[in-house]
Order: C-alpha cells, then sequence, then structure tokens
C-alpha cells in the first residue's frame, strides 16, 4: 500500500494529491491513508499535508524501497514483485528461498545491505549499506540447462547498457561476469541456476553495481581491484533510477532472445567485451594454461586459441586473468 501510495505521489511532481483520490485509487479509507503518510514520515519520507490540498513529496531517503523503484520502473514484468531487505545474508539465497516458494518470474530481491553477500567461485561480496545495488532477479528461461550461461552475458549486456545510459560511462564486460572500468571492478554478476537433466526450474541472476562507495568507504584491497561509480564520476548517482534501467534493458534484452534468438545479445556482448583479442591466462581447478581469447561461441563458452588448439572454456569455476 505505501508501495503504491508513494508512487502515485512521485509521479504527481511536486504537486499536491488529495487525500480522497489515494483513498479512491486504492480502495482505502482517507484515514487509513493518513495512518500510511505518518509511516512514511517515521521511514524518512518528508511529506507536506495541507488540508483541501492534500499530500505532496518534498523529499524522499535514499533507498530501495519498492515505493522508490516503482515511481521510476518502465518495464512491463520485470520487478511487478519486489521484495525489499534492510539487510540480508545474501539476496541469491532470499532469491532462491523465494523461487521455491513459486515466485513469479521478473521479481527482484534487493537489500540496503548483505552480511554474507557471495562472488563467484566462493568469494564474497563487499555490499555496504545504502552504496550499491545489491539485488537478484528470478528467471524462469525455456533454455536447456546448458544455455543458462546466456544469462551472464545477458546480464553483462544489460548492465553496460544501463550504466552508459543513466550517468555516460562506458565500461568493458570481462568474460564471463564482470563489469570493469579502467581495469577495476564495477559490477559483479553471480548467475545459479535449479535444474533437471533437460529443463531449468529457475535461474537467479544476482547483480552487485558498485555505485555510491568513496575511496575511503572501500577496503584497501578491494580499492586495489574494485571502483565505483561515484569514483569515476565524481557525482552520486540515483540507485533507484539505475536499478530502474537496468531491469528495463534487462526485460528486453530477455524478450529479444525469446522473440529472434541470441544473437544479437552476442553480437553486443562481443561489441563491449575487453576480453577478446587479448592474450590471458586460465586458472581452473585442475591447470592453468595461456592463449588467446578469441571468440565466444553461442553458449557463452570462451574460446581460447593455445597456439595448438582452440579450447573450449565454460564459466563454471574458471578465472580469467590478463596475460601481459
Ligand atoms: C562476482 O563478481 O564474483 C559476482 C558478485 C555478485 C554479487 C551480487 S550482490 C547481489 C547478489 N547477491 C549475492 O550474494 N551476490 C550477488
Amino acid at each position: 500500500m505505501r508501495s503504491e501510495i508513494l508512487t502515485i505521489l512521485h509521479k504527481a511532481n511536486g504537486e499536491y494529491v488529495s487525500g480522497a483520490y489515494l483513498a479512491e485509487k486504492l480502495s482505502v479509507s482517507r484515514t487509513a491513508i493518513w495512518k500510511h503518510i505518518c509511516i512514511l514520515r517515521k521511514e524518512g519520507y518528508n511529506i507536506d499535508s495541507k488540508s483541501r490540498s492534500g499530500y505532496r513529496i518534498i523529499s524522499a531517503p535514499d533507498l530501495l524501497t519498492p515505493g522508490e523503484i516503482k515511481a521510476v520502473l518502465q518495464t512491463k514484468f520485470f520487478g511487478n514483485e519486489i521484495k525489499y531487505y534492510k539487510t540480508v545474508d545474501s539476496t541469491n539465497n532470499a532469491a532462491k528461498k523465494a523461487a521455491l516458494e513459486d515466485a513469479a518470474e521478473g521479481t527482484v530481491i534487493v537489500s540496503e545491505a548483505q552480511g554474507s553477500g557471495r562472488g563467484r567461485i566462493g568469494r564474497g561480496w563487499f555490499s555496504p549499506s545504502q552504496k550499491g545495488i545489491w539485488f537478484s532477479i528470478i528467471l524462469r528461461p525455456q533454455f536447456l540447462p546448458q544455455e543458462a550461461p546466456k544469462c551472464t552475458l545477458m546480464a553483462a549486456v544489460a548492465i553496460t547498457k544501463a550504466i552508459s545510459a543513466i550517468t555516460g560511462v562506458t565500461v568493458g564486460i570481462k568474460w564471463p561476469n564482470d563489469i570493469l572500468y579502467n581495469g577495476k571492478k564495477l559490477v559483479g554478476i553471480l548467475t545459479e541456476m535449479n535444474a533437471e537433466m533437460d529443463r531449468i526450474n529457475y535461474v537467479i541472476i544476482g547483480m552487485g553495481v558498485n555505485v555510491n562507495i568513496s575511496e575511503q568507504d572501500m577496503p584497501a584491497d578491494i580499492g586495489q581491484i574494485a571502483t565505483s561509480l561515484l569514483q569515476i564520476t565524481g557525482a552520486k548517482v540515483s540507485r533507484a533510477s539505475l536499478l530502474a534501467q537496468i531491469l528495463l534493458e534487462l526485460e528486453r534484452a530477455y524478450y529479444d532472445i525469446k522473440q529472434y534468438g541470441f544473437s544479437t545479445i552476442l553480437a553486443e556482448w562481443k561489441k563491449y567485451s575487453v576480453t577478446l583479442g587479448n592474450n590471458v591466462k586460465v586458472i581452473s581447478v585442475n591447470e592453468t594454461f595461456y592463449g588467446k581469447a578469441i571468440d565466444i561461441d553461442d553458449y557463452g563458452a570462451l574460446l581460447i586459441d593455445t597456439g595448438k588448439k582452440v579450447v573450449r572454456v565454460l564459466a563454471g569455476d574458471v578465472s580469467i586473468r590478463s596475460a601481459k
């Protein structure tokens, strides 16, 4: 209910909205609206009220509440359902639980902070409160399980376009799941799935976007390898607007793939790639080898030319380093 009130007040762009209008639109009494306004004020919203005019928003707290996101969200399906946490262990864990409880495709789990944010290959993910976008989305694609890496590539393309649209910053994609700026990590993507032999039950795409983390806020070891939009642009970025844009780009890409196949996304991924054409070191559990990253195939596997043969590398437990 509060999320709907906020959406209406935000869309009024600072104009008053009458209590009677809100009550009728949301099928509740004017007293109920008033009670919700009081709770919103306690949550940090500065809402002005004037007799005979109604309510208007003067300022909103910097939060990723469903109300803040939906006020700027332009999607048809993605984010229709948003589960919001002040803090959670990992949004991917919360998303898995929701998926097992039959959450609809496109459900978004977002948290201001994560206590045990997870990265690839058992790594952690630094997730300080209100400084980034830590979220996961549930998909139920009709792909075969071996095609699931396509979701990671699709997510990488979507976030790259969203960052460019909102901030004008051009970033690069390092195979399979890192978004880099000047060699430093800006975004990480963790795709996880639950599948049978021949069909996917659900895919969780988890994204960590370093938005408003200052240099001082980053532990020194992380600061060596990671950056944030604040550090790149020198200005705070609206997390709600960026998340809404990410969801829009993701939705467009997902339905394009459904309708026209994967080739357009693959071509876009190649355009943004900072891996292809470079000499790389491939580190897997069993071996380490060097070669040139020459292409990715239709399943999102990286093709490495070692000089003797072309090796097909799947995302799984592999990590890639520059061989320079
Ligand atoms: C990586 O680069 O290793 C992937 C990092 C993914 C981090 C995000 S933050 C939101 C979601 N929840 C998690 O626990 N991890 C992902």
